[in-house]
């Protein structure tokens, strides 16, 4: 018996990084199947559904003015509760969003408890990665960051501590571990200068497409936010990352964003391809097993 989780689930995507959304420019977005356009108003973040009512234009082709949406086509304009200047025309229906850790998430119903955010390491300053597309899919991702039993064979790492579950909330699933690097590659040996016996991993998946990892090595500590959104046959992944602040924060930043992504690569080849279905009984397989249970227990959409 194989396992289903679907694509879309009534939680939390992450959309955008923080800096995609400009000052007066609307940035369109795909959420669940619906077109959105969002905005940096006066009062904060908005986001509306991209079809204006009128006569069906594109919002997400439009422009910001204050904090209204103005449609391209006949400029009727729509407030971030979405409704219309002009009270013939019907409202669009907002979606919920929120900002942080250099991310834009955006929720396709209404959210039952707080976006995605780091919370051992509230001080780190944020650096939003470009979005990349892989051909796999967001649970086989989330798996793979469950998966203790790959460590040593793909990314070189020995589990020097027994991995911990806990269910922090009802869409809140935490591992945390602790490894050493075995490897010899260029980043292994970066990762070394900077950890002083072993690096302690906080993994926590929320709602089930966002990865919230923290990691503390000892000299320093990082976090990264990782947020996966179906796209056809594939995900689009984004990455923001969390380094100490400080003069040396940018450099942190490039670094830190050039080691996940060399660690999230080594990934792809292995599971391009995989129907990942644990059905062993091997301890190593305990984590992904709870995890599965856990994203199973999600309310699709
Ligand atoms: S189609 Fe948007 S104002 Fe007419
Ligand atoms: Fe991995």
């Amino acid at each position: 018996m194989g396992w289903s989780v679907p694509d879309w689930l009534d939680t939390w995507y992450l959309v955008a990084g923080a800096d995609e959304v400009g000052a007066a420019q609307v940035l369109p977005f795909q959420l669940a199947g619906e077109r959105g356009v969002m905005g940096r108003t006066p009062q904060g973040l908005a986001a509306l559904r991209s079809r204006c009512p009128h006569m069906g234009a594109d919002l997400g082709a439009g422009w910001l003015q204050g904090d209204r949406f103005v449609c391209p086509l006949h400029g009727l304009s729509f407030g971030p509760d979405g409704q219309c200047d002009r009270r013939a025309v019907e409202p669009v229906r907002p979606f919920p969003v929120q900002e942080g850790c250099g991310s834009v998430f955006a929720h396709p119903t209404s959210p039952s408890g707080p976006a995605p955010r780091a919370e051992r390491w509230p001080d780190l300053v944020w650096a939003p990665a470009r979005a990349e597309r892989v051909e796999l899919s967001w649970q086989a991702i989330v798996v793979n960051a469950f998966d203790m039993h790959h460590l040593q064979v793909v990314h070189r790492r020995a589990l020097v501590r027994e991995p911990e579950l806990v269910e922090l909330a009802p869409d809140r699933l935490r591992l945390s571990y602790a490894t050493r690097v075995t490897g010899r590659g260029l980043s292994d040996r970066l990762m070394q200068a900077f950890v002083r016996d072993h690096i302690d991993i906080w993994v926590t998946c929320v709602g089930g497409p966002v990865l919230v990892v923290e990691v503390d090595l000892g000299r320093t500590r990082t976090a990264a936010m990782v947020g996966l959104v179906p796209d056809g046959t594939g995900t689009v992944f984004r990455l923001a990352v969390g380094v100490p602040t400080g003069t040396l924060a940018p450099v942190g930043a490039r670094l830190a964003r050039w080691l996940y992504f060399t660690f999230i690569r080594r990934d792809v080849p292995a599971l391009s391809g995989a129907v990942l279905d644990p059905a062993s009984d091997l301890p190593e397989d305990l984590p992904v097993q709870r995890l599965v249970a856990f994203l199973e227990g999600r309310r699709g959409l």
